[in-house]
């Protein structure tokens, strides 16, 4: 084995044996999309196994109420409120947060939602905003980290992003043409930052959710709609939708808690999965298998 190699083996499996792998103290973690659901849930899950979180969310008063629950614990947060469908914003975000920090460790690209509708309703609108917000802001926020992360200064320092896919981009799903076509773009932009960035030490992984019980899987709500780019995105899977409520379909037969999803995250952010890069992890209570 060479000298680089022995450093390596070295620095991922030390010989103390009461290491705990899943612990990820002082590594700096950007979440989109974190005021709610799956991002909240990884921001405090992975803020408890000791990162420091920057929150990011177009809603800053949930943003805001994230990152106090987190301070009540002594974990370490700070809100970065904003649009991240808005082209300066990412890479505006990567610099406050290295202001803030001086590193990044991690990324999760986690903020999403659906705009649904059967193919021949389906406008070019709709499409775009669902490939921007899916497809276009991973990419930009990842490119924004290129000049931090490809410095060899930085060789050694963990690096991982998670992206958010989707059974929905592995098996498609009615009325969604716009979403899955995005979640499934998702993986390939995942496989590709895997094999291009393997070289400076960052791993890029994708979890495919199944059901996760948050907002965007509750029966709609009218005031819950957000105004993006002009359009009004109502949020929310209709109770009626009885092809997908169909527990029986799921082998656990339940949907799965934003908790559950989050814990994938921690995962895949951890030295637990130090030697997992280019893989989408299906997190779907067995759905679809
Ligand atoms: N819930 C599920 O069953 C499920 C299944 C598959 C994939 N997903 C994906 O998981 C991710 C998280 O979704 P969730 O279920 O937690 O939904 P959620 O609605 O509870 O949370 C999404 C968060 O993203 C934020 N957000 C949306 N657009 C944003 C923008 N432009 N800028 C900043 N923040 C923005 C929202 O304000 C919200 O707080 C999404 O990418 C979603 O597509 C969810």
């Amino acid at each position: 084995m060479n000298e680089r190699l022995r450093q390596i083996h070295h620095h991922f499996e030390p010989t103390d044996p009461i290491t705990d792998p899943s612990r990820i103290d002082d590594q700096v973690v950007i979440i989109t999309g974190a005021a709610q659901g799956i991002g909240r849930a990884a921001a405090v899950l992975l803020a408890r196994k000791g990162a420091k979180i920057a929150i990011n969310d177009l809603d800053k008063d949930k943003a805001e109420d994230v990152v106090r629950e987190i301070r009540q614990f002594q974990g370490e947060a700070e809100s970065f409120a904003g649009n991240v469908l808005d082209e300066e914003f990412p890479p505006r975000l990567v610099e406050s947060v290295l202001q803030k920090w001086g590193k990044i460790n991690c990324l999760i690209n986690n903020a999403g939602f659906c705009h649904d509708s059967a193919i021949h309703k389906m406008d070019e609108d709709k499409f775009d905003i669902i490939m921007k917000i899916h497809n276009y802001v991973p990419f930009r926020m990842t490119r924004a980290l290129s000049t931090h992360w490809m410095d060899l200064a930085h060789r050694d320092m963990p690096k991982t992003i998670i992206n958010v896919s989707s059974t929905s981009g592995l098996h498609g799903s009615m009325g969604q043409i716009n979403y899955a076509t995005a979640k499934a773009g998702v993986v390939g932009l995942t496989k590709t930052i895997a094999s291009e960035w393997g070289r400076y030490n960052a791993r890029a992984n994708a979890v495919a959710y199944g059901w996760i019980d948050t907002r965007i899987t509750r029966p709609p709500n009218d005031s819950e709609a957000m105004m993006l780019e002009g359009q009004s995105i109502r949020l929310g899977i209709p109770e009626n939708a009885k092809k997908w409520r169909n527990i029986s379909d799921i082998p656990l037969g339940r949907p799965g808690s934003a908790y559950e999803a989050a814990r994938v995250m921690l995962f895949l952010a951890s030295p637990l999965s130090s030697y997992i890069t280019g893989t989408c992890i299906e997190c779907t209570g067995g759905r679809f298998m």
